[in-house]
């Protein structure tokens, strides 16, 4: 029996693009999570990026992770892989040449002119593997890490359309990531969704308009729905959610562990964990593809 047909990331992004949604991103650290993602996508029939980090990446395995994706391709779902927040040109590599659909190599933490080096340096490594390989880069500080966190870190910097055209224009990237107000993690006071993040919807146009290529926000989790609309409108095309999914993730496993002290077997503990995941990477790709609001 043939596979069946799975249009490329590229083809993705250009469908976005022309409807004017966004693609939802959500990084995982174990199969509940890939499951909970995967089921999600398939059930609403759209098309996912699932992304590991580089610790993530360590934890799960880089040919684990590419072989997961590839066989629920297989199933015919449309599901992308994304090496997230890549730091080093070896570690690019090695998503590459892992099969990995997109890479973002994260240069953002250091000086633009540095950054400016390195992230066309592995544009051109990058192509040279897989012309096809979906490759963004960062510009701004968003902070770093997908935790709940007690303040804001303090060092960070907003982007500007300037910035925007001269990385795209010297780096060769595909895809920008900027900083608009987004912000890795959440704040203690935002956990229970009474505060949310805002984002800098002017700033995303005009830097959309400068950038000419499609935009990623990073930092989704906790992000006001209203915010999330009218950056899509903006031009954000691919959006990363990470920290509410492990925040469903903790609670769904706590839940289902209150249960029963004496219950040991994970295929029945961890489904807590998958149903609270995949509840919320259903209710932000109805959100992000204009389903239902
Ligand atoms: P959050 O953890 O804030 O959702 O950010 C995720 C992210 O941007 C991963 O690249």
């Amino acid at each position: 029996m043939s596979s069946p047909k799975i249009r490329s990331l590229r083809e993705i992004l250009a469908e976005v693009e022309n409807k004017k949604i966004a693609l939802g991103h959500f990084n995982i650290s174990d199969l509940v999570a890939f499951k909970a993602i995967k089921d999600g996508a398939k059930a609403l029939n759209v098309p996912v990026m699932v992304g590991v980090s580089e610790g993530e990446r360590e934890f799960v395995g880089i040919h684990a992770v590419a072989a997961l994706v590839k066989s629920a391709r297989e199933e015919g779902i449309e599901i992308f892989l994304n090496a997230d927040h890549t730091h080093s040109l070896e570690k690019a590599e090695e998503a590459a040449r892992a099969g990995f659909d997109e890479v973002l190599f994260d240069g953002s933490k250091l000086p633009m002119e540095e950054n400016l080096r390195l992230t066309k340096q592995a544009v051109e490594m990058i192509r040279k593997i897989n012309p096809e390989i979906v490759i963004e880069g960062e510009i701004g500080y968003i902070g770093s890490s997908s935790e709940i966190l007690k303040e804001k870190p303090h060092d960070l910097a907003l982007s500007t359309p300037g910035e925007a055209l001269r990385f795209v224009q010297q780096t060769g990237i595909d895809v920008l990531a900027p900083a608009v107000g987004n912000m890795h993690g959440l704040l203690e006071s935002m956990v229970h969704g009474n505060e949310h993040k805002r984002l800098d919807i002017p700033r995303i146009a005009e830097i959309s308009n400068a950038a000419g290529v499609p935009l990623t926000l990073h930092g989704g989790s906790g992000t006001a729905d209203e915010d999330f609309r009218a950056a899509i409108q903006a031009g954000i095309r691919i959006i990363h959610v990470n920290t509410e999914l492990r925040l469903a993730w903790r609670k769904g496993l706590e839940e289902s562990l209150e249960k029963s002290m004496y219950e040991v077997a994970p295929y029945k503990i961890l489904p807590g964990a998958y149903e609270a995941v995949r509840k919320v990477v259903e209710e932000r790709l109805k959100l992000f593809n204009g389903q239902g609001n």
